[in-house]
């Protein structure tokens, strides 16, 4: 969701911004541009459309400048169109800005500066900002030596809402300013050239050093140096971070697509998953978790607060958690928890999920539990994302970067990292006997090889994909732990093919959603549950009976069963299952969104970390 890069060095800013934008695509964006310090002027490029567009801009390949500013734009304030892409500068085009997050007050800012003579040509929020810079620049109190810092500081001090921004200036052709609240922002340090990213990524082919800047931080970067402020504009060192992920893992490595090239990653990002979390015969350990018995033991209650597919995770989770840990878990939308008062105090512990560790409800929920006494807990995927750097206690997934928008590994990763994390507590709480435990760790420990099992056949999937990508509707029912399945296979589905689909309990079917079971329509069913496969094996039946095609995901030998396709996987411990029983799901919706000739990595309308509320 919006993306920004920038650069201050020696060489041809254009072509590194361009290609930084282009890391950045999978975030999902309508606009796109750049803006360029050259011969005393800013050089703005910009339109709707893709990064590529850029590149056949008139001008745009004779830019020499070597500090620039680039953006994607993911339209909230004014439709897509040249006018509303960013950079935006102000009147006098001696600032010029591009902006990631929403300001919540600019109408009241824009009214501010109507009434002092400023104009606007575009309906952003973003446009207040370089005219408030202007303003202050020649109005304000300045607070530091540097005039640029203090206009740029007192222009933040006026904004509400969420905000990264990157400034740049002719009139100090040697330098960019930056300033984050609530939306992320890197820099990566290299040689004579700094960089500055939305994520890691965009950047990685350049350097590997990189500073997080936290919240309401400034910093002042010239090729050679870079110089950081807090919010009241004191200097600070700051330490520099070595990301240990390299350029190559984040290509696409000879896959069509990254959401295939992930689906494919799974054995490999569980096991990076697992490391030396545990072995059998030997407890569970996490290096970088330190939670007493003595905190554990006075826990009544535990909240896992999420949004999609991480929020799925947090369902599979919660089983595991209960059964293990002998401890209720409510699972939630951060979006909703964060506006409904929930029951917690010190007793209670929250755990967040986020792959990116940036998604704007996820943060804003934790920040209320913590305001709340309760301690909180991030699970993520970005070491030093925002969410981790708001919560008491951080674990991490490990899966490596996941580009494509419709997430796969880091769901399989948020699952495992959860199991392992019950049976952490169980072994501390002594809640299950070690015998249980042992059993489930060895199950763990097969999921790689079992999911390999899973992927060396997608033909049978592959087939079906064919059969059903012209459909209007699917459903996808389940029972116990593969209801939760079946609400991340419909969500894969809706997300990549565009195609309308519902997620039931199987047993709520009788309840009403069969009114829609007609000709045709295709039911998918997850049966992995021993238990209840009987009574899922009935439901499906009643779909069958009114015309369904339907086809079943199961590790059941199934009896006199007509079900269209059946894909067997292998079998493992229920609290899991939905690990293996996703694969078959996340192919699927791959395979009809190829067959409906869409992109499949970045899909309509959808951003990869949803930075704003
Ligand atoms: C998953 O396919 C989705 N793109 C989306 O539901 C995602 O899981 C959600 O936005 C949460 O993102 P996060 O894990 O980065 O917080």
């Amino acid at each position: 969701m919006c993306g920004i890069v920038g650069y201050v060095g020696n060489k041809k800013a254009t072509p590194i911004l361009i290609n930084g934008l282009v890391c950045l695509e999978y975030r999902g964006y309508d606009s796109a541009g750049i803006a360029v310090l050259e011969n005393n002027k800013v050089v703005v490029k910009k339109d709707k459309g893709r990064v590529n567009n850029l590149n056949s801009l008139e001008g745009i390949d004779t830019l020499e400048g070597t500090i620039g500013i680039a953006h994607t734009r993911w339209a909230t304030h004014g439709k897509p169109s040249k006018e509303n892409s960013h950079p935006h500068m102000d009147n006098s085009e001696n600032f010029a800005v591009v902006h990631n997050g929403i300001i919540e007050n600019y109408n009241e800012l824009r009214q501010f500066l109507m009434e002092k003579g400023y104009t606007f040509l575009s309906q952003t929020d973003t446009e207040v900002i370089p005219n408030l810079i202007h303003y202050y620049f020649h109005n304000g109190v300045h607070i530091h030596e540097d005039k640029f810092l203090s206009a740029v500081k007192a222009a933040t001090d006026d904004l509400k809402g969420s905000y990264a921004i990157e400034v740049i200036s002719p009139m100090f052709p040697d330098k960019a300013i930056v300033v984050r609240k609530d939306s992320p922002l890197v820099i990566g340090k290299a040689e004579g050239e700094n960089f500055i990213a939305s994520d890691i990524p965009a950047i990685l082919s350049y350097t590997k050093n990189f500073y997080l800047l936290d919240d309401k931080e400034f910093a002042v970067i010239y090729k050679d140096a870079i110089h950081f402020f807090d919010d009241s504009l004191i200097e600070h060192n700051k330490p520099v971070k070595n990301i240990e992920w390299d350029a190559a893992s984040v290509g696409k490595d000879g896959f069509e697509d990254f959401m295939l090239k992930e689906i494919f990653e799974q054995p490999n990002s569980i096991r990076e998953t697992i490391g030396s979390r545990f072995r059998l015969g030997e407890p569970c350990s996490f290096d970088d978790l330190e939670i007493s018995k003595e905190y554990l033991s006075t826990i009544n209650k535990i909240y896992i607060v999420a949004c999609g597919t991480a929020m799925h995770a947090g369902l599979v989770g919660k089983i595991a958690l209960e059964k293990l840990c002998k401890i209720p878990v409510t699972v939630d939308i951060a979006s909703e928890f964060r506006y409904r008062d929930p029951l917690i105090d010190n007793k209670t512990l929250c755990i967040y999920i986020s792959q990116s560790g940036e998604t704007a409800d996820t943060i804003a929920a934790l920040k209320l539990a913590k305001s709340k006494g309760a301690k909180t807990l991030a699970i993520s995927n970005v070491i030093g994302s925002s969410i981790t750097r708001e919560a008491d206690y951080s674990i991490y997934t490990h899966a490596g970067p996941e580009i494509a928008v419709a997430s796969t590994k880091a769901y399989t990763s948020q699952v495992v990292l959860l199991s392992i994390l019950a049976m952490h507590f169980a072994e501390i709480l002594n809640s299950v006997t070690p015998e249980e435990i042992e059993k489930l760790k060895s199950d763990i420990l097969d999921l790689p090889t079992k999911i390999e099992t899973i992927l060396e056949n997608t033909a049978e999937i592959e087939e079906f994909a064919k059969k059903v990508y012209t459909q209007k509707d699917m459903f996808f029912l389940g029972r116990g732990v593969d209801q939760t399945v079946a609400l991340e296979g419909s969500l894969k589905l809706k997300e990549i093919s565009y195609i309308h689909s519902e997620a039931y309990a199987a047993g709520e079917l009788k309840h009403g959603p069969i009114a829609l079971i007609e000709n045709d329509v295709t039911v998918i069913g997850i049966m992995t549950d021993s238990s209840l496969v009987e009574k899922s094996i009935s439901n499906l039946q009643e779909v069958i009976t009114r015309g369904a095609k339907t086809l079943v995901v199961t590790n059941q030998v199934l009896p006199n069963a007509h079900f269209d396709f059946v894909v067997t996987i292998p079998e493992t411990n229920p609290l899991i299952s939905p690990i293996l029983s996703v694969v078959p799901l996340q192919l699927l919706s791959y395979y009809i969104s190829k067959n409906k000739g869409l992109d499949v990595d970045k899909p309509r309308n959808l951003a990869k970390s949803v930075t704003v509320e």
